[in-house]
């Protein structure tokens, strides 16, 4: 081996911030081993894991942190070079459960579990049921031939109005919020776009929770405010409660969006396992696991921290390093799910056996509504539209220009094939 052979293959590799292609990237760090260094946007390093035992060994693992205030030096308290100009900065200073460690976490965790009940979500199923109705009433008025971006006109209004549902947000806030969070998760963004939508996305929260707070409703946020105005309660700063409802927004919808994208796309492009779920030979929860599975909505989390040196067994990850799980390679492991791993197969014996929700500590709390949606949406529009096909070639499909989001920018369809 040549001296620059050698030097490429210890190389970071440089994770590409629009997501072209999240697979290959995927394979590439696998290829490394179950944990490979990355670049990431901005220059920043990380080790990126891409093998599910370990992903799961680390996510339950207490020397593994995501709050970079504590365990990221590199980060300087939010003071420093990187606060001021890495692009990715956002997913790493807001003070959210998510970015949560140890107790800080378990405080905010507990108050959105006694916020956000098992009997919030059911009482969601009827009007998940008339949204699904109305917005399929609306797509069934297209002119016949004319494509439907089912995507922009089903998936994502649905997701939209389910959350804005939960939250109690009302009407006149919902584009401007929507907008904002969507421009969030475009990883490619210059520094000043994300700061522009930043002081943007503060304005419209702080206007939202002032709103709620004067006319509280059943709903989320209101159990929050209650919560956080409630000093006997364990306690929950302003900034964190502006954090906890964005967290919510951002995490409750363009992943659901992205579920169904990829489930409906995947079942198009795969007519003889739709058939098996018409026939009644496979269940709509198979394809939706394996829709999980296949293509991990949330594809790359940034950004986790250890604590102390892990040694992982192949290597040694220094105290301080960051770290990310990229679920979309863990769903397609071959260790887990075999030589045949890329393929979408909803009759595959492994395909609950995914961590796309996450796993340990900060699993997802919106799992069952996300699977609510799913179970309610993709049944109801395969039956009202049993001729739908793609309107255009899976290749000329555009992804998503982020390395987090994992979706379709658009999935035109026609409701009924020529
Ligand atoms: C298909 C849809 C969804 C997917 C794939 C998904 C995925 C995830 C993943 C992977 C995590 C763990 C993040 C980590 O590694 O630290 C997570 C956490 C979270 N999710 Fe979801 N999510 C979905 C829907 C939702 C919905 C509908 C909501 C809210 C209504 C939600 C709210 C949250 C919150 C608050 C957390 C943070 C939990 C914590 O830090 O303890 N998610 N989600």
């Amino acid at each position: 081996m040549t001296d620059q052979t050698a030097s490429q293959r210890t190389d970071p590799i440089r994770i590409d911030p629009s997501g072209s292609d999240l697979h290959a990237e995927g394979d590439r760090l696998r290829a490394r081993g179950p944990v490979a260094q990355a670049e990431l946007p901005g220059g920043v390093t990380a080790w990126v894991v891409t093998d599910a035992d370990l992903a799961k060994s680390l996510l339950t693992d207490d020397r593994v942190s995501k709050d970079a205030y504590l365990h990221w030096p590199a980060w300087e308290n939010g003071e420093g070079e990187l606060a001021r100009s890495w692009p990715l900065a956002s997913w790493v200073a807001e003070r959210s459960m998510i970015n949560a460690y140890g107790g800080d976490h378990r405080r905010l965790r507990k108050l959105v579990a006694k916020a956000f009940t098992a009997r919030r979500t059911a009482v969601l199923r009827p009007t998940i049921e008339t949204l699904v109705s109305d917005l399929l009433d609306d797509i069934a008025a297209t002119a016949p031939g004319r494509p439907v971006d089912i995507r922009g006109e089903f998936a994502y209004p649905l997701a939209i109005r389910v959350i804005c549902a939960l939250l109690g947000i009302p009407a006149a806030m919902r584009a401007d919020l929507f907008r904002v969070v969507a421009d969030m998760f475009r990883t490619s963004a210059t520094l000043e776009e994300v700061q522009a939508t930043g002081e943007e996305l503060y304005g419209l929260m702080t206007a939202l929770i002032a709103h709620k707070r004067q006319t509280p409703g059943d709903d989320l946020v209101s159990a929050l405010i209650a919560a956080r105005d409630d000093e006997e309660s364990a306690g929950l700063d302003e900034t964190e409660l502006v954090d906890m409802v964005l967290l919510m927004i951002g995490a409750g919808h363009e992943t659901t969006v992205n579920l169904l994208d990829h489930a409906i796309h995947s079942l198009l492009t795969h007519p003889e396992q739709l058939r098996l779920l018409q026939n009644g030979d496979a269940t709509w929860d198979d394809a939706i696991d394996e829709a999980l599975r296949h293509e991990a909505p949330i594809a790359n989390l940034p950004m986790r921290f250890a604590v102390e040196d892990i040694d992982t067994g192949q290597v040694t990850i220094p105290k301080g390093d960051a770290l990310i799980i990229s679920y979309s390679a863990v769903g397609r492991d071959p260790a887990v799910h075999g030589a045949d791993a890329d393929a979408f197969d909803i009759a595959r014996p492994t395909r609950h056996d995914h961590i796309s929700f996450g796993h340990g500590v900060h699993r997802c709390v919106g799992a069952p509504l996300a699977r609510l949606e799913a179970s309610l949406a993709l049944p109801e529009l395969f039956a009202r539209f049993p001729d739908i096909g793609l309107a255009v070639a899976t290749d000329e499909l555009q992804p998503l220009e982020s390395f987090v989001s994992n979706g379709h920018r658009t999935l035109p369809v026609l409701l009924k094939q020529a």
